[in-house]
């Protein structure tokens, strides 16, 4: 399914020096973080991993609870560490969707809250722009043209990025996301959460060729991608091991399971680079923190003498950073035409929404 995600509107180059003042609150990060053109200021991210990990996942109302206790304290750090007030930013920024509802709320509540204390603009940002965005902040910012494959919690697609205010989707996951079969595994596998860190981790030790677990949708034509299957796959493998066997396995398990979604997103990658004519390929969304991945898109890129963006951790995962990035090429809504705005869960909403 293709679709172009793009801001109406804005004119890229207008506010590249602006200081803006960004949140990001749209799944159990809370994130604030002060930008001024290219340059991060500062760059906060609250992590809740360790409230939700006893659930094996995030849970929706304890992570807008959570928000709403931290994000004043996150933003006020965000500022102070920027060596900037409110009073000095030029625009408010705040993911306004997808993500949790909840949590999505908090956020622009008080991002708009903030920017109305001091009658100033806010610009609400899709949260997939704000990935794409990562990728435009020093150090060595990335101009477009290039391909991004966005890989997440909640979203895996391959975006054609031809200017700085959107992306076109040329293929996505037809059912779950990449970081969430790297969650679900480790769940399965008694390995904690978030599960790609530690589904890396227990990989090390572990022989990636031992099982040999589904490569899906290599064969489709398309750029669309499928992990459900794998998951399925790992389920009745650690039923057939049985629990002894399956935990005597586990890091052959991890790596083996590693390696069938590198190998997914590396042939879907590639067959994009067929078909367009991309210079450059980065990498974004937590999934693109994953070590294998990213030597196998060096890899790819030298093979095809292509430029590759890797953008340091902490700009991969949720972050404020990439949030105001996409803010500096998107339409600002003065003071107070913001007031009535809403958040929106589902990419389609976003759509509609832009
Ligand atoms: O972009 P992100 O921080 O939040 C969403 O927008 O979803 O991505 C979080 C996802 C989680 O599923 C987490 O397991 C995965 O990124 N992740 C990784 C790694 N670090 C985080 N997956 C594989 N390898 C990693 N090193
Ligand atoms: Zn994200």
């Amino acid at each position: 399914m293709a679709g172009v995600h793009r801001q109406p509107g804005s004119k890229r180059g207008l506010a590249r020096e602006m200081r803006i003042l960004a949140l990001e609150t749209s799944c159990d990060d809370t994130c604030a973080a002060v930008v001024e053109g290219e340059r991060i200021l500062s760059n906060l991210v609250s992590s809740q991993a360790a409230f939700h990990e006893s659930y094996g996942g995030v849970v929706p109302e304890v992570a807008s609870r959570h928000h709403l206790e931290l994000v004043n304290a996150v933003v006020a750090a965000a500022l102070d560490r920027a060596g900037t007030e409110l009073a000095e930013v030029d625009a408010v920024a705040v993911t306004q969707g997808p993500g949790l509802i909840g949590a999505l709320l908090v956020g622009l509540s008080t991002a708009k809250a903030l920017a109305a204390a001091h009658e100033k603009s806010l610009i609400p940002i899709d949260h997939l722009h704000g990935h794409v965005a990562a990728n435009f902040l020093e150090p060595e910012p990335l101009e477009p043209p290039f391909l991004c494959l966005i890989a997440s919690g909640g979203h895996t697609l391959l975006a054609g990025v031809r200017d700085h205010r959107g992306f076109e989707i040329l293929g996505q996951t037809l059912d779950d996301a990449a970081g969430e079969a790297f969650d679900k595994g480790a769940r399965l596998l008694g390995l904690g959460y978030p599960g790609g860190p530690a589904i890396q981790a227990a990989a090390e030790d572990g022989d990636p060729e031992a099982f040999d677990f589904p490569v899906a949708m290599t064969r489709d034509p398309g750029l669309d991608l499928s992990f459900s299957g794998l998951k399925t796959a790992l389920v009745y493998k650690v039923r057939e091991l049985g629990p002894k066997r399956a935990e005597q396995a586990r890091a052959d398990l991890a790596a083996s399971f590693q390696r069938a979604i590198v190998d997914q997103l590396v042939a879907k990658i590639g067959r994009a680079l067929d078909q367009g004519d991309w210079p450059a390929l980065a990498l974004g969304g937590g999934v693109a923190a994953n070590a294998e991945l990213r030597e196998r898109a060096r890899e790819l890129c030298e093979q095809r003498g292509l430029r590759l963006k890797l953008v340091p951790l902490e700009l991969c995962t949720d972050n404020a950073a990439m949030i105001a990035s996409a803010a500096l090429h998107t339409e600002a809504i003065p003071h107070p035409d913001y007031l009535g705005f809403d958040a929106f869960e589902t990419d389609r909403q976003a759509l509609r929404a832009s």
